[in-house]
C-alpha cells in the first residue's frame, strides 16, 4: 500500500483530465489571457480530514479561475463536502441541498448557472442514488477522486449534468494534488496535514472503510515537504490527520517502511514547528516507539484522542474492535508512564445492538477509572451496508437517549474537573486568533482547551506562558505571566 502511483499508473481519463487542466492553466496564469473570474462556495461537514480535503479542492480548481466566496448566492460552483458517519450527518446534507436548490433556481432566472457538486463520504456511499433524490445535483465526486475535480467541473461548465466519479482510482489523489501556495494555505497557525487515508479495521458499526477505502500511507518525503510549506506560510502547529493515523506506515527517507513514531521524530526536527499532534488513533496501533515518542519529543503535545467506543468486552468483541477493556486500560497505563501529564480524550457509542444495562455500566466504570479530559458520546446509528445495521437486537431509541444523557453527564463532570485542575497552573498557550472582545486573544493549552486572555495580537503565532485563573463552560481564561515566546 505504500507504493505511490507514478505517471505509468495514470488511467487514460486521468491523463485527459490533466491535459485539460494544463490547457486551462495556460489561459489563467498571470499575464496570460484571463478566463472569467469564478466563485466557489464550499460547505464542509464531518471530520478534520474533510476540512483538509476542502482546502485541497479549492487549490485544485484555482487554475480554472475559481476563488472562494462565503455567499452561496454569487457562487458559480457550490461544493458540499459531506459526512456519512451517522444518519444525522447525512440528513443535514440533504436539507442543505434543498436550501441551495433555491439559490440555484434564483441564479437560473437571471441567466446564470450554479454547478452543484457533492463531495465527501455521502457522495461515495450513495453515489447515483443521490441523483434520484436530488436530480438538481450536477456532479458527484468521492474522496479518493478529488484530483479529477478540475476536469469534472469543466465538463459541468460545458453543460453536462449527472456526472458521477466514485470509483476508487488506482493512483493516489495526493500524487496529483500538490499543495499550492494559495490563500487557503496562508496564515493558518494550526494547520492540518493528511498523512494517511482509509481504514482496514472494519469495526462493525462504521462506514469509513467503505467511504474512504483501503488504508493508504503517504511517503515521509511527501509529508515533510508539505510540512515545510505549511511552516513557511506561518503554521506553528501541525496536526497529522488520518482516519487511522497511527496505522501510518509509509516509505521513509531511507527507503524503508517507517512507522508513525519515526515520522514524528523527523517532523520534530523542522525549524519553526512549535506543536505537533496526530488524530485519530486506534488503540491497536499504539506501538512502543510511538508511546516513547510522547516522552522524548518535546513538540508532541501531551494530548491524545484514543477512541475506545465501549467498556464492555462483549460489546467490544461484537464491534470487532480487536481490543479488550483490559487491553485499553493497560495501554493507558503505559502511555501515562511515558508521559505522566498526558490528557486523554475518547469516543463512546451508546446503544450498540444488544447493549445491556450491565454493558453500559461497564462503559461508565471504564470512564471513571481512566479519567478523560474530554469525551464524545454518540447514539449508535445503523449505517447502511455495515454489519451492525442488520443486527436483530437494536436498542430502543428511548434507552439510547437515556444512556447518552447519563454518559454525557459523566464526561462533562470529568472535563470540568480536569479544567479545574488547571487553575493556578502556568501553561504554555499557543495563540491562534483574535478573541470576540476588543483586546482579547485566543489560544489553546497543550491539552487542547481554548484559552482567552487580554493581550496584544503580536502574540498570535507564539507560545506564551499563561496563568490559568478561571474555568468557563467551554474555555479557560487567565493572564500572561511572561512575554518570552518560542
Ligand atoms: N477513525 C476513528 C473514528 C472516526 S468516526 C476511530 O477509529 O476511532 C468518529 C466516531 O464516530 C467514532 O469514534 C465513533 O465513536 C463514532 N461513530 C462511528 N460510526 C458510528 C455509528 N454508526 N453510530 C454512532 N457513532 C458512530
Ligand atoms: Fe471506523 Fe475507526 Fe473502526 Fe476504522 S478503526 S472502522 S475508521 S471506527
Ligand atoms: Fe464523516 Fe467521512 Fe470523516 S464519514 S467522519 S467525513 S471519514
Amino acid at each position: 500500500m505504500d507504493v505511490i502511483a507514478g505517471p505509468a499508473a495514470q488511467t487514460p481519463s486521468l491523463a485527459r483530465n490533466i491535459e485539460m487542466q494544463e490547457s486551462l492553466m495556460e489561459n489563467s496564469i498571470p499575464g496570460g489571457p484571463r478566463t472569467n473570474r469564478r466563485r466557489v462556495h464550499v460547505l464542509t461537514w464531518g471530520c478534520q480530514m474533510n476540512v483538509y480535503d476542502s482546502t485541497r479542492m479549492v487549490e485544485a480548481i484555482a487554475p480554472l479561475g475559481f476563488s472562494e466566496t462565503e455567499n452561496p448566492a454569487e457562487a458559480d460552483l457550490v461544493i458540499l463536502n459531506t459526512c456519512h458517519i451517522r444518519e444525522h450527518a447525512t440528513e443535514k446534507v440533504f436539507s442543505e441541498l434543498g436550501r441551495l436548490r433555491l439559490y440555484k433556481e434564483a441564479r437560473a432566472r437571471k441567466g446564470n448557472r450554479m454547478i452543484l457538486a457533492l463531495a465527501g463520504c455521502v457522495a461515495q456511499a450513495e453515489g447515483e442514488q443521490i441523483l434520484a433524490r436530488a436530480p438538481y445535483v450536477d456532479l458527484i465526486v468521492g474522496p479518493q477522486s478529488y484530483h479529477y475535480l478540475p476536469g469534472l467541473v469543466l465538463r459541468a461548465q460545458k453543460g453536462e449534468t449527472g456526472i458521477v466519479a466514485t470509483d476508487f482510482p488506482p493512483e493516489s489523489k495526493f500524487s496529483y494534488l500538490p499543495p499550492k501556495e494559495t490563500e487557503a494555505n496562508h496564515r493558518k497557525i494550526s494547520a492540518f496535514l493528511s498523512i494517511q487515508e482509509g481504514c482496514d479495521k472494519f469495526c462493525s458499526f462504521c462506514v469509513v472503510p467503505y467511504t474512504r477505502g483501503a488504508e493508504y500511507s503517504r511517503s515521509a518525503a511527501e509529508i515533510l515537504a508539505e510540512a515545510r510549506t505549511l511552516l513557511a506560510h506561518g503554521a506553528r502547529e501541525i496536526v497529522l490527520l488520518g482516519q487511522n493515523v497511527n496505522a501510518w506506515h509509509g516509505e521513509g527517507l531511507d527507503g524503508r517502511t517507517w512507522k508513525l513514531g519515526r515520522l514524528i521524530r523527523a517532523l520534530a526536527e523542522l525549524p519553526g514547528l512549535v506543536r505537533l499532534r496526530y488524530t485519530t488513533s486506534h488503540p491497536r496501533d499504539m506501538d512502543a516507539d510511538l508511546i516513547s515518542a510522547h516522552a522524548e519529543v518535546g513538540v508532541l503535545t501531551p494530548f491524545l484522542h484514543l477512541p475506545v467506543q465501549s467498556g464492555s468486552d462483549r460489546i467490544l468483541s461484537a464491534m470487532n474492535r480487536r481490543h479488550s477493556r483490559a487491553d485499553y486500560l493497560r495501554l493507558v497505563e503505559r502511555i501515562r508512564k511515558s508521559r505522566p501529564d498526558i490528557a486523554l480524550s475518547s469516543d463512546f457509542i451508546v446503544g450498540y445492538p444488544g447493549e445491556t444495562d450491565a454493558d453500559f455500566e461497564d462503559t461508565l466504570s471504564l470512564i471513571r477509572s481512566v479519567g478523560f479530559a474530554q469525551g464524545y458520546a454518540f447514539k449508535f446509528s445503523p449505517r447502511p451496508g455495515t454489519p451492525a445495521a442488520n443486527a436483530a437486537a437494536q436498542t430502543p431509541e428511548d434507552v439510547k437517549n437515556l444512556r447518552l444523557k447519563q454518559l454525557q453527564a459523566v464526561l462533562r463532570e470529568q472535563q470540568h474537573a480536569f479544567a479545574g485542575s488547571c487553575v493556578g497552573r502556568v501553561l504554555p498557550v499557543l495563540f491562534t486568533d483574535k478573541g470576540r472582545h476588543p483586546g482579547q486573544i485566543l489560544g489553546r493549552t497543550p491539552y487542547m482547551q481554548p484559552v482567552h486572555v487580554t493581550g496584544p495580537t503580536t502574540y498570535i503565532g507564539a507560545e506564551v506562558s499563561v496563568r490559568i485563573e478561571h474555568v468557563h463552560p467551554n474555555s479557560l481564561s487567565g493572564v500572561v505571566v511572561n512575554t518570552s515566546s518560542s
